[in-house]
């Protein structure tokens, strides 16, 4: 798979690239990329916002600047790119993130993200240049930079080689293997804390039984309608 990031702070990343499973993938022959507008930036200075049309606080994304970085890096009009590769803008509005995405993006051989900064994009790059518009949830992060690092964590840990052991991804939350519900509760030793004891079936070793038990749980966490709070 090939990743491209388009990011003003580059350096957020540094910490990414070094986790295993990230590393994993990419010395599979997949390809993870930054690009910063900056250095391609039309503009006098590295400038790459302006003010907001209309008036309002901070500053907005430029969309001739994009315009230029894409098609710098790309070497094709960027209108023309989303119809070659998945171009997501990353904004709290977007579509949220869930596993049925993840497993969309997984498949796809190659996608670029577009991080906004400061008070986000204008509008036309959103309209103009991206395919989709992607939010990792309903709150406002300072930048892209940290949806774009969940989505590949996500997408990534999807592809073959990223994990040490392959059956840790095929059955997990949201999975088909657990149809769409989250995962079932695990322990580990001691098997009994301060009294508190791990389920007796799991110590039982009767493998069919372990497995009813845990597809029930995974049942029941996925009918509640909210998560039920730590300790409720
Ligand atoms: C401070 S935010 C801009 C928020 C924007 N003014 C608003 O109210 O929707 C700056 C950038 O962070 C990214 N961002 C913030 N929250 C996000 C989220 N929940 N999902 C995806 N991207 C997000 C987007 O790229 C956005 O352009």
């Amino acid at each position: 798979m090939d990743i491209d990031i388009f990011t003003l702070f580059p350096e957020w990343f540094e910490w990414f690239f070094t986790q295993r499973h990230v590393a994993n993938v990419l010395a599979g022959g997949s390809r993870l990329e930054l690009v910063n507008p900056r250095e391609h930036t039309p503009l006098s200075a590295g400038q790459v916002d302006d003010t907001p049309f209309g008036g309002g606080a901070g500053m907005v994304l430029r969309v001739d600047v994009l315009d230029s970085a894409l098609r710098a890096h790309y070497g094709v009009d960027p209108v023309e790119l989303r119809e070659r590769r998945r171009v997501i803008a990353l904004a709290p509005s977007g579509r949220l993130l869930d596993d049925a995405l993840v497993d969309e993006l997984a498949a796809e051989p190659a996608v670029t993200l577009l991080c906004g900064r400061y008070e986000g994009f204008d509008e036309r790059i959103v309209e103009h240049f991206a395919s989709d518009v992607v939010s990792v949830g309903r709150y406002v992060l300072s930048g892209g930079e940290t949806a774009a690092m969940v989505l590949c964590d996500a997408v990534l840990r999807k592809l073959p080689g990223a994990l040490g052991d392959e059956r840790s991804a095929q059955e997990e939350s949201f999975s088909a293997a657990l149809g769409g519900d989250p995962e079932y509760p695990h322990y580990t030793r001691p098997a009994e804390y301060r009294g508190w004891r791990v389920p007796d079936v799991l110590l039982s070793g009767h493998h069919e039984r372990i497995a009813a038990w845990r597809r029930e749980r995974s049942r029941e966490r996925g009918a509640a309608p909210d998560p039920p709070a730590a300790g409720g």
